[in-house]
């Protein structure tokens, strides 16, 4: 594995390889790395000849308040996730490589940013789909992995690559969980004792909802309430929000039919988790 702190020098490597023929498979990531990633690195390295991890806690992403400092970071135990993962190039810049001066351009998300995370935090998704930006120039990946834990982040990023024509296949990888079904997070850490002991709750009252919609239940509404009674009986988090729609187009919903997302976010003391189910309800008219 080779470690690279410089733009213009993992560029020429990456077109080295590319002019050898080599499918680059690309895993972006804000390190502190857990099985959620090692899944993404370890699909990418079956389907490409060549795997490039990078790893930056991208400062546009956050808002004022938020996590941006304190942020987990671990460099020497995602180096070792990396090794492991059998990468061939890790891309670690810093601010000043990726941002040395004050940034001008900025890409603006228009849609599918106004429901869920995007709403909570605007701009949010701009950052991302900047840095990623320079990151697929960077790069130049043919095949580019994302957990579908943050599925808005793989429906933004979708439309990322078809709006600005980016030759890359986008390639969404199912949410690892912990074995009593909490989603595998960086943010976990930070809950305390006792919201570890229920924070899989959240994704019980997922599966409840996705069971009721499977079974018939066609209003969004019902859905809703059937998590919100669920969390607020077995959990302290307080809801931030828990929303129905159409998936990838995250489009609100009438009836629930057809691809569907069902996502929420929960506020626990220091942690925010979100989490998600999107499953296929056949009707009559699909
Ligand atoms: O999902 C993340 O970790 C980040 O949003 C990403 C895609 C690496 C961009 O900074």
């Amino acid at each position: 594995m080779r470690i690279l702190t410089i733009a213009k020098e993992i560029q020429q490597q990456i077109l080295e390889e590319k002019k050898n023929g080599k499918s680059i498979g690309y895993v972006p990531t804000m390190g502190f790395l857990h099985e959620g990633h090692a899944s993404l690195l370890k699909k990418a390295r079956k389907e490409n000849d060549i795997v490039v991890l990078t790893i930056f806690v991208n400062p546009l992403q956050f808002g004022p308040n938020e996590d941006f400092d304190s942020y987990p970071r671990d460099i020497e135990h995602d180096e070792k996730v990396a090794q492991s993962a059998l990468i061939d190039y890790l891309f670690y810049p810093s601010i000043e490589e990726m941002y040395p001066d004050e940034v001008s351009v900025k890409v603006t998300v228009q849609h599918r940013t106004d429901v869920l995370c995007g709403r909570k935090r605007p701009g949010h998704f701009d950052g991302v789909a900047t840095v990623l930006t320079k990151f697929f120039n960077i790069i130049n990946p043919d095949k580019v992995y994302f957990g579908m834990k943050d599925a808005q982040q793989v429906a933004v990023v979708d439309g990322l690559i078809t709006d600005f024509n980016f030759d890359i296949e986008i390639m969404p990888v199912e949410t690892v969980r912990e074995e009593d079904g909490l989603a595998k997070s960086s943010r976990n850490v930070y809950l305390l004792e006792e919201e570890r002991a229920c924070a899989h709750e959240l994704y019980k009252g997922l599966n409840l909802a996705r069971e009721a919609a499977l079974h018939g239940e066609d209003n969004p509404e019902k859905l809703v309430s059937l998590i919100s009674n669920h969390i607020m009986n077995y959990t302290n988090g307080k809801i931030d929000y828990i929303e129905v729609y159409s998936y990838p187009e995250l489009k609100p919903l009438e009836k629930v039919s057809g691809n569907v997302i069902i996502a929420l976010a929960v506020q626990f003391t220091t942690a925010r988790l979100i989490d998600n189910v999107t499953f296929l309800v056949h009707n009559d008219t699909n």
